[in-house]
């Protein structure tokens, strides 16, 4: 039954002490939260691995990006496990190191390599945080950085003061939504589709670009449409209406607000008055909110239900079996990360890190 799983899960925690630290990312089904040393974001839980002195292992409970990162950040005595392989990333999958070193060849041999009057070069690779260690590693080699939702401003300025364009990746709406924010017209945002040439863009186009958006996305938070915003107001007049900013531009305009999943839930949590809230993201996180401040109504705004079907993979039956496998000896579902690439990658990583106001 579920209740002896949790024993199974509790029993093995204590047997291993603080040689094994969970960390657990927002996003995280109920039953897994309940074990995890530390929930977060990505950015948060990218830190708390670097952070974390004593533990030889890192339980990762979230996606396949997020552990690598881990694996990167840790220390060298650190391994890190992620419970279930198969718990991937559809966004991170949309850009793969061979695409990405193609679309590179092409803008090069279209800019050329040779710094402006100012010294800026002329693109900068931006990855979101959602990507495979290889391309961040890419960005290490090409002087480049990460970015994850709660900081994607702050990097993209420290890559606009270094460069006359960025090439942004994986998640359009990201890129696309934080640039409008900062500025940058929309017709300076061509966007990158690998299948034609120059992207299907024009040279024009992209000489006058100052964002190159990559053409992934989140399945997740793709489905939240305007029509959504827009019955959340006729039916709850006063509705604060939150969205992560991996949805669509139109979504994210008719919002209140968006931010990070950190910054929806500090907004939830600053919130004095009862107020009703609806929530443009995961709906495990969203249900979670809802059922830890009962002072407000919280509802996502997908009537539909919304979950991350990779986060889900994590299920407390993986968890139960990698931790009774390290009490016994036996390690499971290691992530490692070539050192080669880790390095590259820990430069991309830690400039985001050193970024940070
Ligand atoms: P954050 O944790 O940075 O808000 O990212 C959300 C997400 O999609 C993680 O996969
Ligand atoms: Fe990837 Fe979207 Fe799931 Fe985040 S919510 S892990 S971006 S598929």
């Amino acid at each position: 039954t579920t209740e002896e799983l949790h024993e199974r899960i509790r029993a093995a925690k204590a047997a291993l002490g603080d040689r094994v630290v969970i960390l657990g990312h927002f996003y995280q089904r109920d039953e897994i939260v309940q074990h995890a040393d530390f929930l977060g974001d990505s950015f948060q839980l990218a830190n708390a691995a670097q952070t974390v002195p004593n533990a030889e292992t890192i339980v990762f409970c979230g996606v396949h990006f997020m552990a690598e990162t881990a694996d990167i950040l840790a220390q060298q005595h650190q391994r890190v496990i992620l419970p279930n392989l198969a718990a991937g990333c559809s966004m991170a999958d949309m850009a793969d190191s061979d695409s990405v070193e193609e679309c590179w060849e092409q803008l090069e041999a279209l800019y050329g390599t040779e710094p402006d009057a100012e010294g800026r070069a002329p693109i900068i690779p931006v990855t979101y945080m959602n990507s495979s260690a290889a391309l961040k590693a890419f960005c290490g080699r090409h002087g480049g950085i990460v970015c994850t939702s709660s900081n994607a401003e702050t990097v993209l300025e420290w890559a606009f003061e270094r460069g006359q364009r960025v090439l942004f990746f994986p998640d359009q709406h990201l890129g696309r939504n934080t640039a409008k924010k900062m500025g940058v017209p929309l017709e300076r945002m061509p966007m990158w589709n690998p299948r034609g040439p120059l992207g299907g863009n024009t040279a024009e186009q992209l000489l006058d670009a100052r964002v190159v958006l990559w053409h992934g996305f989140c399945s997740v938070h793709k489905r939240f449409t305007v029509e959504q915003v827009e019955r959340a107001r006729a039916e709850h007049p006063g509705v604060r209406v939150i969205v992560h900013p991996e949805c669509p531009m139109a979504v994210v305009d008719a919002a209140d607000e968006a931010g990070s999943t950190d910054y929806i839930r500090r907004a939830v949590a600053a919130a004095t008055e009862p107020t009703t809230f609806a929530i443009g993201t995961e709906v495990n996180m969203v249900n979670r909110l809802a059922a830890e401040f009962p002072q407000h109504e919280i509802f996502c705004l997908d009537p539909v239900v919304c979950p991350c079907s990779t986060m889900y993979r994590i299920h407390p039956g993986y968890l139960a079996w990698v931790l009774e496998g390290l009490v016994n000896g036996e390690t499971h579902n290691v992530i490692e990360v070539p050192d080669a690439v880790a390095a590259d990658a820990r430069v991309a990583l830690e400039r985001m890190l050193a970024s940070r106001p």
